[in-house]
């Protein structure tokens, strides 16, 4: 079955709101974690628009569970990323005007610099995820460039609204999985995912972990993020046993 990966980048987004120190993520990932929650996730932005360099200090401090970091290829960034040593970094594309990212990474484009980057992560002993689109080249050039692992995608999903483009999106989802298992990669989920939709991504078998912020942080507001993950922990669970 697979983990879940409660990304906590939207707790920051509200303290940043105001510029002031709450809500603290670093509690959100405390409390995601007594909820059972497989790994804490989180996207160190060049801007600082959300997660700041104290967040990720402390993250690495009090996560018990999988530590993922979301970056991009940013010489800054990577060099955090070296020092601080996250169990894995997740490879994203970054647009400063962008509300989320938005494309997967284009490894195939930028494949030389994407390879060298992997390189120095994994020397480091980090385990190195690619976010990518659910399409066959991509996760060729994926484990070309030396990952490990990839992350799908699932935006196209999360906004197809007619049957058959929901049906279309999943069948993409279900290809690139089944490419990424046969490459040998670890093939992880994300973008998008919701309460509402999780449910037929779950229930294909192979995926190792989603990586959910928004809808969870949204539903925690009402009913806590204790109760928020263990609800979606619960749909996960639900889906691997049908
Ligand atoms: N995975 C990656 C690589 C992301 O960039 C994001 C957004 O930060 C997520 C997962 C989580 O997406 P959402 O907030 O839509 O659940």
């Amino acid at each position: 079955m697979a983990g879940l990966g409660v990304n906590i980048d939207h707790v920051a987004t509200v303290r940043q709101a105001r510029r002031t120190i709450e809500p603290d993520p670093v509690w959100a990932a405390v409390e995601a974690q007594l909820a059972g929650a497989d790994c804490i996730t989180f996207h160190l932005r060049q801007d600082r628009r959300h997660i700041l360099d104290r967040d990720v200090r402390l993250l690495k401090q009090i996560v018990q569970v999988k530590l993922n970091m979301e970056m991009s290829m940013n010489e800054e960034i990577v060099g955090i990323a070296l020092e601080v040593k996250p169990d894995q970094a997740t490879i994203v594309p970054e647009n400063r005007q962008e509300i989320t990212t938005e494309g997967g990474l284009d490894v195939r484009g930028q494949f030389s610099r994407v390879a060298e980057v992997v390189r120095r992560l994994s020397d480091a002993g980090i385990i190195v995820s690619a976010f990518i689109d659910p399409e066959p080249a991509q996760v060729a050039a994926s484990r070309d460039a030396g990952f490990q692992a990839v992350e799908l995608h699932t935006g196209r999903y999360a906004n197809a609204t007619s049957p058959k483009e929901i049906a279309a999106t999943l069948e993409e989802l279900r290809i690139a999985l089944n490419d990424g298992l046969q490459a040998g990669l670890v093939v992880h989920g994300g973008h998008g995912l919701t309460y509402r939709n999780i449910m037929p991504v779950a229930a294909m078998e192979g995926f190792s972990e989603f990586n959910i912020g928004h809808s969870i942080v949204s539903r925690a507001i009402f009913v806590g993020m204790r109760q928020a993950v263990i609800e979606m922990k619960q749909l996960i669970e639900q889906a691997a046993k049908k």
